[in-house]
């Protein structure tokens, strides 16, 4: 079978965390990188926590580089409401057993972009700050991107704000550059990321797998649960980014539409709100795929799956 290549940008963070974990322990997916960026906690900590997360997989020898440290344009927009001081409370992780590479993030996805013979598969779960930083530097570069696959926005609803989901809200501008740029774009957005929630018997499932990989993500996910049985009172947390990653990696998880999509940067209500053209009502064309459903017990099963595969075999050398 032949291997997706895989790049990763995220900002560890629970959901990515799992996310992480399960491309980690994919057996059909070569990471040809994992870059952080600025999002749910401060890029030094995003960039831990990735090497964190990929320590306990035993999984170092896959390069880690930190990348954009605040959007292109405004403040710094943080999410330690919802995932804790360092962005990876709940759990006791072990320290990063590894550096990470002194590249800057959109330098190294843009040489891993050149040097890659196989088309590559970009998963994007946080701002998009380096993916447009990237875009900026060498679009060229981006032929070899078979498809973009990112968690952001919605069609239909808000998380930071009414109108605005976190990833796109915390860098409009990045998101609008990529949305512009005539990528192969599949956006993973709250419209289904919200209909995929781990309940409490979920949790409670990953626990059981035992390892130290089963009990850090129920620990983690524990600690994530608090913020949304305070705001929404689901009976269970959903993992964003574990439905971009699963798409990525088994296509067909989720199920896309066409659409003409825009970012409204300017909205004194609606900055960070991607903009749909669900209907077609502006006559544009199609610039995203946009997520209208998902497979719910496909998505559990492929996270389950994954984690129960930890310990890892030794990589080959
Ligand atoms: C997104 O925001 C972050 O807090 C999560 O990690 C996810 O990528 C959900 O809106
Ligand atoms: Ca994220």
């Amino acid at each position: 079978m032949k291997k997706i290549s895989l790049l990763l940008d995220m900002d560890p963070g629970h959901d990515d965390a799992v996310a992480l974990l399960a491309a980690l322990a994919h057996p059909g997916c070569r990471i040809l990188a994992v870059t952080t960026v600025a999002g749910n906690t401060a890029v030094e900590n995003t960039c831990a926590n990735a090497r964190r997360i990929m320590t306990l997989a035993g999984r170092t020898g896959v390069p880690v580089a930190a990348g954009a440290s605040r959007p292109l344009s405004g403040r710094p927009v943080t999410a330690e409401n919802v995932h804790g001081r360092t962005g990876l409370e709940g759990a006791n992780l072990p320290e990063p057993a590894f550096a990470a590479v002194p590249d800057f993030a959109p330098e190294l996805i843009v040489r891993r972009l050149r040097g890659s013979s196989q088309p590559v598969t970009l998963v994007a779960t946080a701002p998009l700050t380096n993916i447009a930083l990237a875009l900026l530097r060498d679009r060229e570069a981006f032929h070899r991107v078979e498809r973009l696959v990112i968690m952001g926005g919605a069609a239909g609803e808000g998380n930071v704000t009414p109108a605005a989901e976190f990833n796109v809200y915390a860098d409009p501008e990045a998101a609008g550059i990529v949305l512009g740029a005539g990528l192969p774009l599949f956006m993973v957005g709250l419209d289904v990321t919200h209909q995929a929630i781990m309940t409490g018997k979920d949790i409670e499932t990953m626990r059981g797998l035992g390892g130290d990989v089963g009990a850090a993500v129920a620990g983690l996910l524990d600690f994530y649960r608090g913020h949304y049985d305070r705001v929404y009172a689901w009976g269970g947390v959903p993992l964003h980014d574990a439905c971009a990653v699963a798409e990525a990696l088994c296509p067909g998880i989720v199920t896309f539409s066409p659409m003409a999509v825009e970012v409204e940067t300017r909205g004194e209500f609606t900055r960070g709100r991607t903009v749909c053209d669900r209907w077609g009502v502006t006559g544009k064309p199609a610039n995203a795929a946009v997520a209208t459903g998902i497979r719910i017990g496909a998505l559990k099963k492929f996270i389950f799956e994954a984690l129960g595969r930890f310990p890892l075999p030794s990589p080959p050398r």
